[in-house]
């Protein structure tokens, strides 16, 4: 038995679903993007939105979120949780709604996965998470379960311009977990680009934007690609991921 999850993440919606961001639609690109998991021949068990999900912060833009999400007519449980973009009034409003599991975790085929908060209020970018009460909820997780983890900033450096947005306290997160035994991954978005790494023992998987990809290499150039990233977690503990472009 595996778990599979579909992770949809940066979808940087405009207020009008004609505007352009980095000279690119985003809400076409992110009904693209559903269209192509509602097609997928392995269906997604879960579909989880790692945030970024405005551009515009104003209420029309997350009613276009909604919309999308809602003709998109996919039957699996999604979540979601808030990037450096969002207003969290917003986002928690979206998680009451119908289309969302109101919950900051789920389990599934011998897995549980953890969605952690990392928005931070005037962080201009930057990002922060409350590691007491992740400490907590650690020491209370099934640790009969293979345990990864969701959250929105990326958590070891990328050496490009994203560094300048970084997760406050990432050093920090990553002592948290490396005390866990049964942790096996940590999936993030926000850099905008389909990479994996290994720090300081953690595994770590960054799903790509359905909107514009950065290239990390040069000048915050965007890229022409979008997608997201389709993660597999096997009974056996092991995590595999594959990319869907678009
Ligand atoms: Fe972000």
């Amino acid at each position: 038995m595996s778990v599979t999850i579909a992770q949809v993440t940066d979808c940087h919606l405009m207020a009008e679903p004609e505007a352009l961001f980095c000279q690119i639609n985003p809400a076409e690109r992110l009904q693209k993007v559903l269209a192509d998991i509602k097609n997928l021949p392995n269906t997604p068990d879960f579909i989880v939105f790692t945030g970024d999900i405005v551009q515009q912060e104003t209420a029309e833009s997350y009613q276009l979120f909604a919309n999308i999400v809602a003709n998109a007519k996919l039957p699996q449980k999604k979540f979601l949780l808030p990037g450096n973009h969002d207003l969290p009034a917003e986002i928690a409003a979206l998680k009451r709604s119908e289309l969302f599991v109101d919950s900051d975790h789920f389990s599934a085929s011998g897995w549980q996965f953890l969605l952690l908060d990392s928005y931070l209020e005037e962080g201009r970018g930057a990002g922060s998470v409350d590691c007491t009460v992740l400490n907590k909820r650690l020491e209370q997780a099934d640790h009969s379960a293979h345990l990864a983890l969701f959250v929105h900033h990326h958590i070891a450096e990328f050496k490009s311009f994203i560094d300048n947005y970084p997760l406050n306290n990432a050093l920090e997160l990553r002592q948290a977990i490396a005390k866990i035994e049964n942790f096996k991954g940590l999936f993030h978005g926000h850099v905008h680009a389909y990479q994996q790494g290994l720090t300081d023992g953690i595994a770590w998987f960054a799903c790509p934007a359905s909107s514009v990809q950065f290239d990390h290499q040069g000048d915050k150039n965007y890229l022409p690609d979008f997608g997201y990233q389709v993660i597999k977690c096997q009974a056996d503990g092991r995590i595999q991921t594959s990319v869907r472009w678009l």
